[in-house]
């Protein structure tokens, strides 16, 4: 099949790929002219597990190409999927004007039907509206052109991101059109072979079903860091209530895990997109109030905890940072608990040096006018002379470290441990201060 993706971002980029890996023909589109002559040097933009080589595999035989022209896309692909961002806005609701421009253009464009597919996190109702907007545009040129509008929100993780595509939990399509019904059925066939993994509704619920996903998944985490709190208090461990609860299938051990806040580009925005569609709609949404609130003081525990152990004064002090990305496996910093740690931490009048496997880059660029903080080039050099080490991002370099050259290159032995990675007693042993989160 033709398919054009505009919005080559994490969501359009692997979108495409992966449509492109079992043999469609793709164009991809961006208005990011640094984005789309990266990618047509066959370099990729973010740092994605297993993306690059994909990229460069369906690059070299021609089945995924990349443009900056919006007529050309438009004339590409009979599937548009419309992956552009829906970043916050002031007022908390999904930013819609990079959905509206995508549809705008289309309208402006067309030739032929179109099935233009809503893959960006989008308020419900969505569907109606991008419909709307081609409509208008169709009305303007004075042509009448046959299309469909659908919803097929988009589930997968970052940093496992080309897994989760070719091997889906489940492809939600929204359409009350039978056209569009069919022809996405068709296009994920390869996707779908082992059982039936579609799960076909209206638009509205396809569009609210993504919300929901998320919110679900970010109050899991808020329960547990709350939870979290609560055993410290207690003399409790977390860890051991984690498992105690995850062995119960009807709760699970996904997502229980305590830590210091959760990040990335979703949960933070579609949170705050779904309490703000609640109060358009006249009702509150209580538990998802609470569930960022948990979630804002959370991002602020690790900076509590040094407060705690060195003062509030902390200058003259070097904290070592390991983990900048909002997660392993991606390089990422949307709403990174990193960032605001950082800052804090610069605040009060330290100094960082910090370290991630693939987010240096990125932190370079959102922090290139701080001075106290040192992009170190290891994990084990950003240790040199600090205070004490935090670790922000689990990745899974940190988990088994050379305990003992650590305390060498640490001034002082303390691990702020943020994810819980490191078990107590052991590292107690090892002769350090330990602070995790929610265990005595
Ligand atoms: N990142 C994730 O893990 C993830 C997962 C599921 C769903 N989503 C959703 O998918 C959507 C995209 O997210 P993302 O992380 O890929 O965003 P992103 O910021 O990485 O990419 C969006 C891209 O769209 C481009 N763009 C903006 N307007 C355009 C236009 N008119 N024409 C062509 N390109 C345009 C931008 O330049 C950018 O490259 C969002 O709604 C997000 O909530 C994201």
């Amino acid at each position: 099949m033709k398919i054009s993706v505009i919005g080559t971002g994490y969501v359009g980029l692997v979108t495409g790929t992966c449509l492109a890996e079992v043999g469609n023909d793709v164009l991809c589109l961006d208005v990011d002219v640094n984005k789309i002559n990266l990618l047509k040097q066959g370099e990729i933009p973010i740092y994605e597990p297993d993306l690059e080589d994909m990229v460069r595999r369906n690059v070299s035989v021609g089945r995924l190409r990349f443009t900056l022209d919006q007529a050309e896309c438009t004339d590409h692909g009979l599937i548009q999927f419309i992956a552009v961002g829906t970043p916050p806005d002031e007022d908390g609701s999904a930013d819609m004007q990079y959905v509206t421009t995508a549809a705008r253009a289309i309208g402006q464009n067309m030739q032929d039907y179109k099935l233009i597919v809503d893959k960006s996190t989008v308020p419900v109702g969505t569907v109606d509206r991008v419909r709307g907007v081609i409509y208008e545009e169709l009305a303007k040129r004075g042509v009448e052109i046959d299309f469909s509008v659908a919803s097929n929100p988009e589930f997968l993780k970052e940093g496992a991101a080309v897994d989760d595509f070719m091997r889906p939990d489940r492809i939600v399509i929204g359409a009350d059109d039978d056209k569009a019904i069919e022809l996405l059925r068709t296009l994920y066939t390869p996707f779908n072979r082992n059982h039936d993994r579609l799960v076909v509704m209206d638009a509205r619920s396809a569009e609210l079903t993504k919300y929901a996903a998320n919110a679900m998944l970010a109050t899991r985490i808020s329960f547990m860091n709350e939870l979290a709190l609560l055993a410290e208090k207690l003399g409790a461990d977390i860890e051991h209530v984690r498992r105690g609860i995850g062995s119960d299938p009807r709760i699970g051990y996904h997502f229980l895990y305590a830590g210091c806040g959760y990040g990335g580009s979703c949960f933070p925005k579609d949170v705050k997109a779904l309490q703000r569609t609640a109060r358009e709609n006249g009702t509150g949404l209580k538990i998802l109030e609470a569930v960022e609130a948990v979630n804002a003081r959370q991002k602020e525990v690790l900076l509590d905890k040094i407060r705690a152990r060195f003062g509030s004064d902390l200058s003259g002090k070097t904290f070592a940072l390991w983990g900048l990305a909002f997660k392993p496996n991606t390089d990422d910093m949307r709403e990174a608990p990193s960032r605001m740690l950082i800052t804090g931490l610069l605040a009060q009048g330290a100094a960082v040096s910090a370290y991630d496997p693939v987010a240096m880059d990125e932190t370079k660029r959102l922090f290139a006018s701080e001075p106290g903080l040192k992009l170190a080039n290891s994990s084990m050099s950003a240790l040199e002379g600090a205070d004490a080490l935090i670790v922000v991002t689990e990745w899974k370099m940190f988990r088994s470290p050379d305990f003992s050259e650590i305390r060498r290159k640490l001034r002082n032995a303390v691990i702020f441990d943020g994810r819980n990675i490191y078990d107590p007693d052991s590292i107690r042993t090892e002769g350090f201060e330990y602070f995790s989160i929610g265990r005595p």
